[in-house]
């Protein structure tokens, strides 16, 4: 895409422009929705339970939960077996590489399954780490969250790697472009970084990131765990050597996915035992893969099929690939309608202080994830009066480790965190700005000073 070089990540390519038509705007779309998700109508004390935890996992669809017991009912059985079982799952399996090659763009032998993306990033950077020598450099940043950080950490220790750390600003928690480009060198070898923050949502520019890191000759190590659930990822225009992320996330089950571009996943050495493939994929995958788990994220990717072409503007005639872009591209439009009216409600919750990007002109820089403190109120107990009143949020640091301890709240229980996804109602929003009113107002009954 000549002309847009360095425009940031989060503005709109001519694709996504192309299918961003479609949303799950009314109300009977979302009813539509949400009656594919069964956790959703779960009750609780004679209300419906809101799921606001999204960033630590999402509920999945039915097709999900069907693939996971049809596997386990039809199709279990180990890998290249000479039998009709083995040969079924083996099917599921290489469908679903070429399944997940299509949610991000890539083929099918750059795509493996692991544990989870921390497990993978770990297989990745050791990996990279036997090519790399005292002296050469890493980079990684504040706002990350630790499984991109921590494995990297570790080179430092065992091979004299130099890691080269990029901060935040903390007024809107970005990242500091600036530094990150400072910390680049003729030594720099990999810069690890996050697409979105799952601490404030935050979304980098990653193109211009790579761009910068390629210049250097460095590779790129991009964790889009927390923007797989929000919007499109084409890994060819990022142009990233890998992006890894976590199904569980954005719908699937409990499983790790890791793209890397062909050349890279074929010249690194992985940890393997001998027997199995010295070739991409199998040569990442240790060990038995949870066939039932993948074969309940193609499940997922079915859903998010079928979403692409019933709301995200994706006739019958487009391709898996088109279809799902075509529903990454509605999440994303409808999404941005949640964002609005979450800044907006909680904005006018008393005593509630927002971290992140808060200016609704610039809401294309974040996703729906939300981190706040309540005034006089620890972030632990505000998630649990919340979970007593039936509204699902996390609290602590959600292993952004470094960018709560940047902002000085390590001490002090770090943050409340509430997450939207594609599948919440505008009434949660209201709902969950209620009770946090009427947990600051104090007279509450619920308040800690009255306890
Ligand atoms: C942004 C981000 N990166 C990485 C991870 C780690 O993912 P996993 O649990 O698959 O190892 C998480 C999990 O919360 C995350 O939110």
């Amino acid at each position: 895409m000549p002309g847009d070089r360095h425009l940031p990540a989060h503005s709109a390519s001519s694709r996504e422009t192309a299918t961003s038509a479609g949303s799950i705007g009314t109300r009977e779309a979302l009813a539509t929705v949400r009656a594919q998700f069964p956790a959703l109508s779960r009750q609780y004390r004679g209300g419906v339970y809101s799921y606001l935890d999204g960033p630590g996992g999402t509920q999945v669809p039915r097709r999900t939960i069907g693939a996971i017991a049809g596997y386990l009912e039809r199709s279990n059985a180990n890998h290249d077996g000479a039998f009709p079982t083995s040969e079924e799952s083996d099917a599921i399996l290489a469908e679903a590489h070429g399944a997940a090659a299509d949610f991000v763009g890539a083929r099918p032998d750059e795509i493996a399954f692991g544990q989870n993306m921390t497990s993978l990033t770990f297989a990745v950077s050791r990996a990279i780490g036997r090519t790399l020598r005292a002296g050469d450099e890493v980079v990684v940043t504040r706002l990350d969250h630790d499984a991109n950080i921590a494995p990297w950490l570790a080179l430092e220790e065992e091979r004299g790697v130099v890691v080269r750390w990029v901060g935040i600003r903390a007024a809107d928690c970005t990242l500091d472009l600036a530094g990150l480009e400072r910390s680049l060198g003729p030594r720099t070898r990999v810069v690890a970084v996050g697409l979105a923050s799952n601490a404030v949502g935050t979304i980098n520019p990653i193109r211009h990131i790579v761009e910068m890191a390629h210049s250097v000759g460095a590779w790129t190590y991009v964790d889009a765990v927390h923007a797989a659930p929000h919007r499109p990822i084409d890994v060819a225009e990022l142009d990233t050597d890998f992006l890894v992320c976590s199904p569980y996330k954005f719908f699937g089950p409990h499983l790790g996915l890791l793209y890397g571009k062909r050349e890279r996943l074929e010249q690194l050495a992985a940890y393997r035992v001998r027997p199995a493939p010295d070739v991409p994929p199998g040569k990442w995958e240790t060990g038995t893969l949870p066939g039932e788990a993948i074969a309940g994220l193609l499940g997922t990717f079915g859903y998010l099929e079928w979403l692409g072409r019933t709301f995200g503007g994706a006739g019958d005639a487009a391709t898996r690939r088109e279809a799902l872009a075509a529903a990454m591209a509605a999440i994303r439009v409808t999404e941005r309608g949640l964002a609005l009216r979450a800044l907006a409600a909680l904005g006018g919750v008393p005593g509630l202080r927002l971290r992140g990007i808060v200016d609704p002109t610039r809401i294309d820089e974040r996703v729906p994830t939300f981190a706040f403190t309540l005034a006089g109120w620890k972030p632990r107990d505000v998630a649990g009066e919340l979970g007593r009143r039936g509204i699902a949020v996390w609290d602590g640091d959600y292993y952004a480790f470094e960018l709560i301890r940047a902002l000085g709240l390590a001490d002090s229980g770090g943050m409340v965190r509430v997450g939207f996804v594609h599948y919440n109602e505008p009434d949660e929003i209201e709902r969950l700005a209620e009770e946090l009113s009427e947990m600051a107002s104090p007279t509450a009954a619920h308040s800690p000073a009255r306890r």
